[in-house]
């Protein structure tokens, strides 16, 4: 947990408490996960149908696969998502705070009822597993567990898990198995703050601000073969 604490020059001490927050509200949310947790994913699952998603998916599977494992390395796995991290990105998409060629077309014509219909059919399939390039594995693992503490890089674990799964109820995605040059490109689009879905925390672009290039090619080829 020394990632939690980077000098004080850092700039992402900044939003250190509410990372704080964040891990506490992790730690809540699986602690009441035995009672509340029951009540919250059948809240989830009957916002959309994964059957009519699944039809709707048609459109989506040249790209992504029929399940959602797509073959480009270039276009992201979405099988296994968290539903509610599915539903938030083709918002983005569609109102325009993403941006993307391919992908802003696709998502303008979906209703609020397709979107949650195809973020439940993706959400529940599997992701499929995939390795990491074994040269780089030692320094993505380093990174990913532990941060950069010259640098002020929080560790990946903090938010993503140990495993890469994220947490729901946080909104933090998974990322475990990801094709790592779709993963080079997020976080290249954060540093550059092409990308801004973040929010007002801006978690992502800061923590994306203080990664060399080979930090990325490293960390990204770790989380590829997360699982
Ligand atoms: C022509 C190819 C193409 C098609 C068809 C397509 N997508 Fe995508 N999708 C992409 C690309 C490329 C990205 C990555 C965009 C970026 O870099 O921001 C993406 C990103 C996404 C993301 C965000 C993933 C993440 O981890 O942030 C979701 C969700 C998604 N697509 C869902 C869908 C759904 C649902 C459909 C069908 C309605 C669909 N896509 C159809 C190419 C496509
Ligand atoms: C303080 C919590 C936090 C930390 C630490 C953190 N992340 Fe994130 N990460 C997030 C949140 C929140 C999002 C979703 C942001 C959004 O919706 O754009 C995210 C999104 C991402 C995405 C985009 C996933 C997708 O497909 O859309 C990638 C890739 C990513 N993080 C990688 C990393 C890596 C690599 C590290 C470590 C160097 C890291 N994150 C550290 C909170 C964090």
């Amino acid at each position: 947990m020394d990632a939690l604490k980077p000098s004080s020059t850092s700039p992402f001490s900044a939003f250190l408490p509410l990372l704080i927050a964040g891990v506490l509200l992790a730690g809540s949310a699986l602690a009441g996960s035995a009672l509340a947790g029951s009540a919250l994913a059948g809240s989830a699952l009957a916002a959309g149908s994964a059957e009519s998603g699944k039809v709707k998916s048609v459109t989506c599977s040249a790209c992504h696969g029929m399940d959602g494992n797509s073959l480009n390395p270039e276009w992201p796995s979405i099988a296994g998502q968290h539903e509610s991290y599915l539903i938030n990105s083709l918002n983005s998409f569609k109102s325009g705070a993403r941006q993307n060629v391919l992908m802003t077309g696709m998502a303008m014509p979906l209703s609020d009822e397709d979107i949650n219909d195809l973020a439940a059919y993706f959400a529940a399939q599997k992701p499929a597993p995939k390795v990491a390039d074994p040269a780089l594995a030692t320094a993505g693992e380093r990174l990913y567990r532990g941060g950069n503490k010259d640098s002020g890089v929080p560790a990946c674990l903090a938010c993503h898990g140990p495993t890469g799964l994220g947490n729901p109820a946080a909104g933090w995605p998974t990322i475990a198995g990801q094709h790592a040059p779709y993963t080079v490109a997020q976080l290249k689009a954060y540093r550059a703050k092409e990308r801004s879905t973040d929010g007002d925390t801006q978690m992502m672009r800061n923590v994306s601000t203080l990664l060399t290039d080979d930090e990325i090619k490293a960390v990204t080829s770790y989380i590829q073969g997360l699982r």
